[in-house]
């Protein structure tokens, strides 16, 4: 699909009140996003495990808007509290949904949104939140559009998303998903994310993510920051195709069911996107003494026992512990005993691979 099929395609709208809701899921990459140009397109492919636990439960109300001009009538609760902190970001995601929804200029919102994990968990939020409020806004295009395909509500939805966060496309649908243009993949694309296509073993059909809060609070420098800090770094063309050779590497280890790629190419991932940190201009360290401890630990565990656990960082400091559901008898409490030690007050969440967004009942 190209941008030009995501623009409105519906009747003309005539504008009433009422609400959508949609819960949407965080994703951790397996293959980093790091790196974009243009508004909000990817310098590589990233493919990520969606989880179940960690989410954003979003309830748009809409009214006809009450002010006349473009700006977006906006108000934002987290938790039942105002949140205007929240405000800029929502607007500036609205403007950028504005060509390809119309409509948005007659209405009015009000956003009441929580998350599943604690707001100070360090565990960016953009992902989840940006992802149900573009599901919210899809939800709400298909009721003056009912005829639109289910095949474009979840393309829309992940193509919005991308423009509020890249990740946020990649947390519309369950499973394996992929963003970003690869040669040997039919189907992909910079615009939004899809189902990974790929052969996919069992064991990787119900991985554990169990997260390690090593650091709560907001991070020294964000992501948005850090993919900007990608133009002219010294090592940039290399990472990119690196990412797009572990994206290669990475087909035939799951068809295959290899654990110790899996391992192998996961980790390097992780360890290359704060290689990135740490040589650009200026350099910033998102890891804390934690979360290298932690990282010892599990290479450790691994040589000892030979569990196939591993880990994966975002841009912060916490530590996703990666292990197949069959592991996880030996694996967690590992990881309850030892490394736990390292996160704030033991803080740690039970995560695994979930099966995408959906809609809910009661918020
Ligand atoms: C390290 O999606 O948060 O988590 O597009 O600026 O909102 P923006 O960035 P964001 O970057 C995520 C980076 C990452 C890797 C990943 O999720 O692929």
């Amino acid at each position: 699909m190209e941008e030009r099929d995501f623009e409105y395609q519906g009747p003309q709208v005539t504008p009433g009140s009422g609400s959508v809701r949609w819960s949407a899921p965080s994703n951790i990459a397996l293959v980093k996003y790091w790196g974009k140009h243009g508004v909000q397109l990817p310098a590589n492919p990233s493919l990520s495990f969606t989880l179940e636990a960690c989410a954003t439960r979003t309830e748009l109300y809409y009214y006809p808007k009450k002010q006349t001009g473009t700006q977006p009538e906006v108000e934002v609760f987290l938790d039942g509290l105002s949140a205007p902190g929240f405000v800029p970001k929502v607007r500036q995601f609205l403007e950028r949904a504005r060509p390809y929804m119309p409509w948005l200029d007659q209405f009015g919102f009000r956003l009441e949104t929580s998350n599943s994990f604690p707001h100070s968990s360090g565990i960016a939020s953009s992902a989840s939140g940006m992802a149900a409020l573009a599901l919210c806004l899809v939800e709400l295009e298909r009721r003056f559009y009912p005829q639109m395909p289910e095949a474009l509500f979840r393309r829309k939805a992940s193509f919005l998303a991308r423009l509020g966060s890249g990740s946020a496309a990649r947390s519309i649908d369950g499973g394996l998903v992929l963003w970003g243009e690869h040669p040997s993949i039919n189907g992909s694309s910079d615009l939004y994310a899809i189902p990974y296509p790929g052969e996919v073993h069992a064991v990787f059909q119900e991985y554990h993510d169990t997260i390690l809060l090593v650091d709560e609070g907001e991070k020294a420098v964000s992501s948005t920051v850090g993919h900007g800090l990608m133009h002219g770094h010294p090592y940039a063309a290399s990472r990119f195709a690196q990412a797009g050779g572990n994206l290669e590497r990475l087909q035939d280890i799951l068809a295959a069911g290899d654990l110790d790629g899996f391992i192998e190419v996961v980790e390097s991932e992780a360890l290359s996107l704060h290689a990135m940190m740490l040589a650009s201009t200026p350099s910033y360290i998102l890891m804390k003494p934690g979360t290298l401890s932690i990282i010892e630990a599990i290479r450790d565990f691994r040589a000892r026992t030979g569990n196939p656990v591993c880990f994966t960082l975002d841009a912060g400091a916490n530590v996703h512990v990666l292990y197949p559901a069959a592991s996880a008898g030996e694996v967690y409490p590992f990881i309850r005993e030892v490394l736990t030690a390292y996160c704030k007050d033991g803080h740690h969440i039970c995560d695994r691979v979930g099966t995408g967004a959906r809609t809910f009942g009661t918020p």
